[in-house]
C-alpha cells in the first residue's frame, strides 16, 4: 500500500482489512512495528485531531513525525511552480515538497479548499501536485475533494457501534454554520457509507445539494456495495428509522464562491441545528456522529453532544488507531 488517497482504491475490501488491523492494533500493541521510520507532516491548514492522532500513532508504532506549518516560521510558500517568484513568497513547493518527504518514509499533506471554482476544487488540482511531487508513500490529510483518513476512522466507529452495513440507515445531514465550509468531509463520508453499503439519505436544503459528480459516484459505489443513496430536504422524514445521522456543514454548490450570497442564503436556515427533536422518527438508538471541530449551539445542541447518542469522542480516537493501520501497511 502506498497512499491513502482515494477511498475508492483502497476498496471495500481493502478498508474493512485496515479497520480490523486498527482494532488488532488496539487490542495486541506493536511498540517496535514502526522503529526507525519517520513521518513528516505538512499542515498548510489548521487541526487538531489530524496532527495529534498521526504524531501518537507514530509513536506508538515506535517510529518519530515532525510537522512543518506556515505558522511555525517556514519560508513563505509558492504554489506555482511556473510563478516568477519577484515577490512575498520565498519557497516553491517544487522543491519543499520532495525536500520535506526525503527527510521521512512518507509524508502527509492537509490542503484545503481555495473555495473559488468548484471544479477546480473537485479536481484537486493543487494537491494532486504536491502529490506528484512527493515520491514517497504518501497520506491525505485532508484536501479540497477528500478527507480519507477521517472516513477510515467513521468506518472503524460505525463497526464498533454495531451499526449494521447491510441495511443500515445512515443520514448524512447538512447543518447550520456561520462560515461556508469545504465539501471534503461531506464527500468523503458519503463515498464511506456507499462503499459500506448502507440505506443513505443526503439530507440538505435547497441549494445545498452536493455535486452531481460526487452523488452519481456514490450511487454507483452503493450500487457495488448494495446499499442505495436518495436526497431530501424534510429531517422529519429523512430521519425516519436512523440508525446514525452524520451532520457537517458545507458551502452552498449554487453560491460556491460567492461567501455573501451563500451567507444570505443560509441566514433563513438557523433552524438547521441538530437537537433531541431530530431524534423523533430515528430508532431509539440511533447514534450522533461529527468530525469535529464542531460549533456548539449551531451545528448541534450541547445536550445532543453530551448525550448518549453522541459518537464524536470514539470516533477522533479511531483517528489514530486506523492511521495506526494504515502507517503500518505502509510502512513496516
Ligand atoms: N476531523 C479533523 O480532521 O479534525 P482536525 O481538523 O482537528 O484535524
Amino acid at each position: 500500500m502506498r497512499e491513502v488517497h482515494r477511498l475508492e482504491d483502497l476498496g471495500a475490501a481493502g478498508i474493512r482489512a485496515l479497520v480490523a488491523l486498527a482494532g488488532r492494533l488496539r487490542e495486541r500493541p506493536e511498540p517496535r512495528a514502526l522503529e526507525g521510520k519517520v513521518l513528516a507532516l505538512l499542515f498548510l491548514n489548521p487541526s487538531l485531531r489530524t496532527q495529534a492522532s498521526f504524531q501518537a500513532a507514530m509513536s506508538r508504532l515506535g517510529g518519530g513525525s515532525f510537522v512543518i506549518a506556515p505558522d511555525r516560521f517556514i519560508h513563505k510558500l509558492e504554489f506555482d511552480p511556473a510563478a516568477v517568484m519577484d515577490g512575498e513568497t520565498a519557497e516553491n513547493i517544487a522543491e519543499a515538497v520532495p525536500v520535506l518527504a526525503s527527510y521521512g518514509d512518507a509524508l502527509g499533506v492537509r490542503m484545503f479548499a481555495a473555495q473559488r471554482d468548484l471544479a477546480e476544487d473537485l479536481a484537486d488540482e493543487r494537491f494532486e501536485l504536491i502529490r506528484r511531487l512527493c515520491g514517497k508513500p504518501f497520506l491525505n490529510m485532508e484536501s479540497a475533494a477528500r478527507h480519507p483518513c477521517q472516513s477510515l476512522a467513521d468506518w472503524r466507529t460505525l463497526d464498533d457501534l454495531g451499526i449494521p452495513a447491510a441495511g443500515g440507515r445512515f443520514v448524512l445531514s447538512w447543518t447550520n454554520h456561520p462560515h461556508p465550509l469545504p465539501l471534503a468531509v461531506a464527500s468523503d463520508t458519503l463515498r464511506m457509507a456507499a462503499m459500506r453499503g448502507m440505506e443513505i439519505t443526503v439530507l440538505r436544503p435547497e441549494g445545498y445539494e452536493l455535486p452531481e459528480s460526487v452523488m452519481a459516484q456514490a450511487g454507483q459505489l452503493a450500487s457495488a456495495s448494495g446499499g442505495s443513496v436518495r436526497e431530501s430536504d424534510d429531517p422529519a422524514e429523512a430521519m425516519e428509522g436512523a440508525h446514525a445521522v452524520y451532520a457537517k456543514s458545507w458551502a452552498s454548490t449554487r453560491h460556491y464562491g460567492d461567501p455573501e450570497a451563500d451567507l444570505a442564503l443560509r441566514a433563513g436556515l438557523s433552524g438547521w441545528t441538530v437537537d433531541g427533536g431530530w431524534f423523533a422518527a430515528a430508532r431509539e438508538d440511533c447514534r450522533f456522529l461529527h468530525c469535529l471541530p464542531v460549533r456548539r449551539g449551531v451545528v448541534v445542541t450541547g445536550a445532543v453532544l453530551d448525550g448518549p447518542r453522541s459518537a464524536v469522542v470514539h470516533q477522533a480516537e479511531n483517528r489514530m488507531w486506523t492511521q495506526m493501520a494504515a502507517l503500518h501497511r505502509m510502512l513496516s
